[in-house]
């Protein structure tokens, strides 16, 4: 009997001590969770804030396993009731790039004067072309956000980016349209514009300032 009772008393003695197990071990598994959101949480407003337009670039074409992930970032934004409104086009062909220079710096011979000048697309060696359809309400929502995406993703990576708008017309123009063709839009899309992408070089430019007070709470 006595042995018994003393095996009951070691079995509640093990129940409890497991208890008081778990539940440290739950509260430290909670903590630990709760530090590292807060960490993941600190890396992503960090790199949302330390984004930069980079107009300088080393030459070699980002990776196109990275490249990859950057695009499939771009894909998973919102997007109006999910239609993808989109058509994207990475090209990485020096020909590419060198051709579509020459006919912007014919068009903009100033263009020689800016420091460093390599090419049209601020010296990038790989350009994102960003092109939604001509008729659409959300097209070019989809495709900010998409782009927006693009670039966060890429600075994850330290890959910089810079959007060009300034592409457009040369690319519409009638010297370009070889190289418009050669991007293969779907029938009634409309270039949007593009994205420099590439390894920066030099110093990451220090942030503009932003006017905080264009947006606020309406009480
Ligand atoms: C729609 C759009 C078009 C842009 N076009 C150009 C461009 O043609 N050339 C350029 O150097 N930067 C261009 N930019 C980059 C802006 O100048 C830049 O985002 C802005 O000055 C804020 O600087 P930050 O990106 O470093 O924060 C463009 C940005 C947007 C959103």
């Amino acid at each position: 009997m006595k042995a018994l009772l003393r095996l009951g008393a070691l079995v509640v003695a093990i129940v409890a001590v497991g208890c008081i197990n778990v539940s440290v071990s739950d509260q430290s598994e909670e903590h630990t969770a709760q530090v590292s959101k807060r960490a993941a949480s600190a890396v992503v407003i960090d790199n949302i804030l330390t984004r930069r337009s980079i107009r300088d670039y080393r030459e070699e074409p980002v990776s196109r396993e990275q490249m990859a992930k950057v695009l499939e970032c771009g894909m998973y934004a919102p997007n109006a009731m999910n239609k993808q409104t989109w058509a994207v086009r990475v090209v990485d062909a020096p020909d590419f790039i060198a051709s579509v220079t020459a006919i912007a710096v014919e068009q903009m011979p100033q263009l020689r004067e800016q420091p460093n000048f390599r090419n049209f697309f601020r010296n990038a060696p790989t350009v994102a072309f960003i092109a939604c359809p001509e008729q659409s309400y959300s097209g070019e929502y989809d495709c900010g956000l998409l782009s927006e995406n693009m670039m966060l993703s890429a600075w994850s990576m330290g890959i910089g980016s810079c959007c060009l708008g300034s592409v457009v017309p040369v690319m519409n123009s009638d010297a370009a349209k070889p190289y418009l063709e050669r991007l293969q839009l779907p029938e009634g899309y409309k270039l949007l514009m593009a994205i420099a992408f590439g390894y920066p070089a030099g110093d990451i430019p220090t942030p503009t300032p932003r006017d905080m007070s264009k947006g606020y709470y309406i009480e």
